[in-house]
């Protein structure tokens, strides 16, 4: 079976850049990336793709090249549902705030409604694609759906997790490491696993795209957050003992990491992880875990957020501290607010919740990222009820420069690893700022016996 018409539902971090992808390889296939979200559709069609709503290297001249040949981005699902014979399903899966399961098992709804609309819609077979990051055994719960609201076709359900990160999504999806796809394993199943390899198969090596059952599939994408979030739970235990003890974690993490059993990538100790994945996907692994009885397995996994929140909250203490036990109405300059460089993306950043913790001692903060609005970063603080969003307001304010956020203020954090904050003029801030001045540096990149030698304090992670 080929391909000729591609349909995703759901314009995200994933659906756009994997789409945008996907049509730039494969001219002959015409893919529709649709959502509710009518100012998203209406940010991925802005003339200047350098608009587009996701920020991420590369992403534009992708967009910029496809656009309008092979890749539309509409509102109308129902039209590209029925055109489309693979449907990829890339909607948010975000943990529950209510109800059973509440603060940890993944909300499907939105993955129900997509299942629902295209039965209702669906006239002839589809092959319908998990791209978002589900519960094992999710396509059950859809083949069901389907089976019994749809108008009598056939489908296929496979699942095709992404492992993109934020950040590399380009360079991620031209260069997988492996492309996972679960499917069943009927002959109609097959066939139907056949015709997502061969689109894969435009660019990627036939021995990374790896084929498995729908279950195996479904749980790897989830263990394989687990296992990296892990990674950094591990080193950032160690940084708090390294604080204590005169070792320093980047040394630390360098010669473990050497050992090929172990690797370097992933070790770097930081303010603790964010982004929309990490913590979501362990908390659904830890109640799937909960679901089946198994307490030590959840348990185990549950402590990979545990040292997280402690990391974060490790940071603020810190910063408190070393200014004297009080920061009340000092201003407190953050270098970043995204979870990650090279990316506009502010969910779950360490930065929400450091500066949650300092406007609680009532400290000014200033932020300055080159990526995110004053805006997003008030309805970040706003989205954890801490306080009225009229306090978040007068508490925070964004500068469109690091240099006017840093003048006056008594410290600097770094939150995000942004590659322009180690190419400041750090005397230039050093002198516009209260004295003595602190640097408490959250991701390790500034280089501390610099710093010391203009006069500031520094604080890395782990030494
Ligand atoms: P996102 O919130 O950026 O995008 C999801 C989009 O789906 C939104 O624009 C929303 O409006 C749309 N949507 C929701 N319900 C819809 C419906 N019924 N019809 C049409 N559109 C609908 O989310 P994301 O970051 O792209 O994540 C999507 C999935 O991919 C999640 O399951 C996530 O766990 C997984 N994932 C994310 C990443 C990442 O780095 N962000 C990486 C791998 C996997
Ligand atoms: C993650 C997975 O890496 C990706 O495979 C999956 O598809 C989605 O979830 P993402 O969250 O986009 O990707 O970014 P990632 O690079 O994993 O970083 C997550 C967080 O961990 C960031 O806050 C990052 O700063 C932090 N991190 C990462 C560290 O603190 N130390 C490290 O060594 C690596």
């Amino acid at each position: 079976m080929k391909i000729t018409k591609i349909c995703c539902i759901g314009a995200g971090y994933v659906g756009g850049p994997t789409m945008a992808v996907i049509a730039q390889k494969c001219p002959h296939i015409q893919v529709t990336v649709v959502d509710l979200n009518e100012q998203r559709i209406k940010d991925w069609n802005d003339p200047n793709t350098e608009n587009i709503p996701i920020y991420e290297p590369g992403l534009s001249s992708v967009v910029a090249e496809a656009r309008g040949r092979n890749l539309f981005f509409s509102t109308e699902v129902d039209k590209a549902i029925d055109e489309a014979e693979m449907i990829f399903i890339s909607v948010n899966t975000p943990t529950k705030t209510y109800g059973k399961g509440k603060g940890m098992a993944a909300d499907l709804k939105y993955i129900e409604l997509c299942a629902r609309q295209i039965a209702r819609v669906a006239k002839q077979n589809k092959i319908v694609v998990e791209k978002s990051t589900l519960p094992v055994r999710t396509a059950e719960a859809i083949k069901s759906i389907l089976d019994n609201t749809g108008n009598g076709v056939q489908f296929q359900i496979l699942s095709n997790p992404e492992f993109l990160a934020e950040g590399t999504a380009v360079t991620d999806l031209l260069n997988p490491d492996r492309i996972l796809i679960g499917g069943d394993t009927t002959p109609e199943g097959e066939t139907a696993i056949k015709a997502l390899v061969d689109v894969y198969a435009n660019w990627v090596a036939e021995e990374k795209i790896l084929t498995t059952n729908v279950w195996s599939s479904e749980l790897s994408k989830l263990t394989a957050n687990a296992f990296l979030a892990q990674r950094i739970s591990s080193i950032n235990a160690m940084s708090e003992l390294c604080e204590k003890t005169g070792a320093d974690v980047n040394e630390v993490a360098k010669a473990i990491g050497m050992d090929s059993r172990i690797g370097s990538k992933f070790l770097k100790a930081s303010v603790g992880f964010g982004g929309s994945c990490f913590q979501k996907d362990i908390l659904n692994l830890v109640y799937i875990a909960k679901s089946y009885g198994l307490n030590e397995v959840a348990d185990y996994w549950e402590q990979v957020i545990v040292m997280n929140d402690h990391q974060k909250r490790r940071f603020s203490n810190k910063i408190v501290q070393t200014l004297y036990n009080t920061v009340a109405d000092k201003k407190i300059a953050f270098l970043g607010w995204a979870f990650k460089k090279d990316t506009n993306d502010t969910r779950e950043s360490a930065a929400i919740y450091v500066a949650d913790d300092l406007i609680n001692e009532q400290a000014k903060i200033a932020v300055y990222d080159p990526k995110v609005s004053e805006h997003k970063i008030v309805n970040d603080l706003d989205y954890l009820e801490t306080r009225s969003g009229q306090d978040n307001k007068s508490a925070v304010v964004a500068f469109e420069n690091a240099y006017d956020a840093c003048k006056d203020a008594h410290a600097v954090a770094i939150l995000t690893e942004w590659d322009e904050f180690a190419s400041y003029d750090w005397k230039k801030i050093y002198d516009n700022m209260h004295k003595p001045a602190f640097v408490f540096d959250g991701r390790n990149i500034l280089n501390a016996k610099e710093l010391e030698e203009i006069g500031f304090v520094y604080q890395g992670i782990g030494s």
